[in-house]
């Protein structure tokens, strides 16, 4: 998309206190990103000057952001002394004559509904929309087809309250009307706060037009409560998962899915009902089962689960999980690990299987430990495991084995379970002796 000739503020200094959280409001995440990360996302498909208002915990936002984008600026908005949307507004400088003012919180606007804003002339453009229940937004005030004011619901009176038509937050401003009316702005009102909105009643009472511009609930919605986060969060995810049904990729019951907006997936790939794949993952030519976990990590030419569990850092290639089992931090090539496992900082080579209940003891309660298997090696199943741990290629280690730290040499068996003992007639003399 072309970048436009035009600036873009995006509010993001206010506390959020509807979300009943010490974070601030735009680090919550949806699909794995903070709220903020998309709008500036979609800012910068269009406008190559983007400032971004912060003031609540600023150094965690702005560190956050940083770690995405590299060209955006940030102005720290004085809250003490000018709290509210207007007040976000005074230090901020535009580099171009029109200027749109986004909020942080709301996720879901893509670049393309952006554009109408720019499209119409008029130095001031408001998007609305018209909503059965009003509650929490500021009501917009239209007389003899003219937009007059906007007044917060704080402030409104009781026939105001009852106007459907509300303020949606995103507006397109000329720079001379932001220069013009953000220092003439003041906080008689009920939050004793700087409306933005206060600009729109000035500007009208001056003559100049304002143009409402009706916009999609669905992309504008604000985002103010847990349960508005939620609701985002099932628009997102829906977004997310058309994307890759489009690109390929075969969902069972896609709304039983959760996958994060970073994993990536290659390939001919299937994803059952009930999967969450998220963080870095990469997903190429590979079929996830039902209900399996993926965090972090890279699947390639393999099959997990159901029910699998791959935590940070694994690597897995041409090899199967199957069910219950939990691999973190480890490597897996060609190998079999068909159920009941925990492999935790571990490198295993082709051709090994790996036998149900086969367990790494990784951690002594103060250091993690690696264990290295090499190819063609069969661990019996319900073994353990204790790292630092090698298993040479082609090794044997029979069922019940614990293989303590060391290194078992190629070609060699571990065996370390005890002599099978034989008692005649025990089970009958033992419930016998019970139920006297
Ligand atoms: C605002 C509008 C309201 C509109 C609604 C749409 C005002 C006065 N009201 O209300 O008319 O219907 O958005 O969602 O503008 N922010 C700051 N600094 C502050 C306060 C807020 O940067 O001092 C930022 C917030 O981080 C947020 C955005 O501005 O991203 C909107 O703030 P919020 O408190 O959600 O405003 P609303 O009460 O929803
Ligand atoms: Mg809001």
């Amino acid at each position: 998309m072309n970048k436009n000739r035009i600036s873009i503020v995006i509010l993001a200094a206010g506390k959020g206190s509807r979300m009943k959280s010490s974070k601030a409001k735009v680090l919550h995440t949806l699909s794995g990103k903070e709220m903020l990360y998309y709008i500036i996302k979609s800012s910068s498909e269009i406008s190559d000057d983007i400032t971004v208002v912060v003031a609540h915990q600023k150094d965690a936002v702005m560190k956050q952001m940083c770690s995405y984008f590299d060209d955006i600026n940030f102005v720290v908005q004085d809250d003490a002394n000018f709290p509210g949307t207007g007040g976000a507004m005074k230090n901020v400088s535009f580099k171009h004559e029109k200027v749109l003012v986004l909020n942080g919180d709301m996720p879901l606007v893509i670049p393309e509904s952006l554009l109408p804003f720019l499209q119409t002339k008029s130095q001031i453009v408001m998007s609305i929309f018209d909503l059965q229940n009003p509650d929490g937004y500021g009501r917009v005030i239209i007389e003899n087809a003219q937009v007059q004011k906007i007044v917060e619901q704080k402030d409104a009176s009781a026939s105001q309250l009852k106007v459907t038509t509300v303020n949606a937050g995103i507006y397109a401003f000329s720079k001379e009307i932001l220069e013009k009316y953000i220092p003439l702005l003041k906080n008689d009102n009920a939050q004793k706060e700087y409306y933005l909105t206060d600009v729109i009643s000035m500007a009208r009472a001056d003559g100049v037009a304002i143009t409402p511009l009706l916009v999609d609930e669905e992309l504008f919605k604000g985002v103010n409560s847990k349960k508005d986060l939620s609701h985002a969060e099932e628009i997102m995810q829906e977004r997310i998962k058309t994307r890759l049904m489009d690109s390929g990729v075969t969902m069972q019951l896609p709304s039983t899915i959760y996958i994060e907006e970073s994993v990536v997936f290659e390939g001919e790939c299937i994803v059952e009902n009930g999967c969450r794949i998220t963080g870095n993952s990469k997903i190429i030519d590979s079929h996830i089962k039902a209900h399996s976990v993926i965090e972090d990590s890279t699947v390639k030419n393999s099959d997990v689960g159901p029910l699998a569990h791959l935590r940070p850092a694994s690597n897995i290639e041409d090899t199967h999980i199957g069910n219950f089992v939990e691999v973190k931090k480890s490597s897996l090539k060609g190998v079999k690990a068909g159920h009941l496992s925990y492999i935790g900082d571990a490198t295993v080579d082709e051709g090994t299987n790996i036998g149900a209940g086969v367990i790494t003891c990784n951690y002594d309660g103060i250091n993690k430990y690696k264990t290295v298997i090499g190819k063609n090696v069969f661990i019996g199943s319900d073994s353990q495991l204790i790292a630092p741990v090698t298993l040479q290629d082609n090794v044997m280690v029979a069922a019940g084995t614990t293989v303590r730290s060391g290194t078992i040499q190629s070609g060699e068996l571990a065996a370390s379970s005890a002599k099978l003992r034989i008692i005649k007639d025990f089970y009958y003399k033992f419930f016998a002796k019970k139920q006297l």
